[in-house]
């Protein structure tokens, strides 16, 4: 009997209907916008792995040595029998969590990206005789309808990607997620810090063009999904450091005048040259600001640690 299995939790068509809400939402807006988790198609998901190799992209390598270093603590300081890990992707650093969990029942990975949950989950049964790996297709976003495994769950969250939520946007999260935790269950959040803004923006506009291909994939994903005629040579992938708000933002800046198609929308969209598209936000925290969020969400923070380099930081909170 395998041990994996997947569990798609969104209603026929519910991915259909959200990218058309968000795109005509976000195509019609000032500025225009498209939210982040649009890029993680197979292709997309495929570009972020690679991402994560690059030289300048310092959060996976200072995530994983925290959790090289840490995961034995994590593990006794959770006792965690469920793990659910949001934005699991390719599970690749969860491995170190996965070895030190003794304990652990089941692994729960959440994602959009159905292709990333599959390769995944598939792989982690094979090489771990006995690990039950129950993956959701869900938007993390939205309520999760976990499965009944047993408790403590630790819940994980981990490559910075609460950074890709707006400030009010992560409020609600958390307390969402807050409110489907009991009393023992834990939250491990990395959280990728402030530093020098040359480093922030090489990670996110890297010399071999990875990062742009990442972002411009967005675009081939309406263009498949919605008829769209976005022609991604006459966009440039842009990174920006936003000082006041701390946050890194890529963007998409057209290249001349032009207008796009979107054939399911019935849609045309006029983008002036030089008007720019922004795709993602991506956050950078302070020790502080991360314990102040969490402790309005209803958490207490227990543990905080970072790499060596203090880029990167996993905190441990517990419910209040
Ligand atoms: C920045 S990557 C991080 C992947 C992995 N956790 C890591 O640390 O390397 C973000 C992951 O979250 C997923 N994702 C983004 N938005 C999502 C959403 N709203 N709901 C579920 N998954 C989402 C993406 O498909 C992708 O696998």
């Amino acid at each position: 009997m395998s041990l994996f299995h997947s569990t798609r939790t969104l209603p026929e068509d519910a991915t259909g209907a959200a990218l058309r809400a968000d795109v005509r939402d976000g195509l019609t807006g000032t500025p225009k916008t498209l939210p982040p988790k649009w890029f993680y198609d197979a292709r997309g998901s495929e570009l972020f792995d690679l991402i994560t190799e690059l030289p300048e992209y310092y959060p996976t390598r200072a995530e994983r040595e925290i959790l090289v270093g840490r995961a034995d603590e994590i593990a006794a300081a959770s006792g965690a029998r469920t793990l659910v890990e949001l934005g699991s992707g390719s599970s690749e650093k969860t491995r170190h969590l996965l070895d030190a969990l003794t304990g652990l029942h089941t692994y729960v990975p959440v994602d959009v990206s159905e292709s990333a949950l599959t390769r995944a989950g598939q792989a982690l049964v094979a090489e771990r005789p006995g690990l039950r790996v129950h993956a959701l297709i869900a938007d993390f976003t939205r309520p999760l309808a976990l499965p009944d495994t047993p408790g403590p769950r630790l819940l994980a969250f981990l490559g910075g990607t609460i950074g890709n939520l707006l400030p009010a946007e992560r409020a609600a999260f958390l307390a969402g997620l807050r409110a489907q935790l009991s009393p023992g269950d834990a939250l491990l959040l990395g959280t990728d810090l402030v530093k020098d803004e040359g480093v922030l923006v090489r990670a996110y506009d890297d010399a071999a063009g990875v990062t742009a291909a990442f972002d411009k994939n967005v675009l081939a994903v309406v263009n498949r999904e919605l008829g769209a005629d976005f022609d991604l040579a006459a966009f440039d992938h842009v990174a920006l450091w936003d000082a006041e708000n701390e946050w890194i933002e890529m963007r998409l800046r057209s290249r001349g005048a032009q207008t796009v198609k979107i054939r399911a929308l019935d849609l045309a969209v006029d983008f002036a040259a030089g008007e720019e598209l922004r795709t993602e936000v991506s956050a950078k925290f302070r020790r502080d600001g991360v314990r102040d969020e969490l402790s309005a969400a209803g958490f207490g923070t227990t543990h905080w640690w970072t790499d060596r380099e203090g880029r990167f930081a996993l905190s441990l909170s517990t419910v209040r």
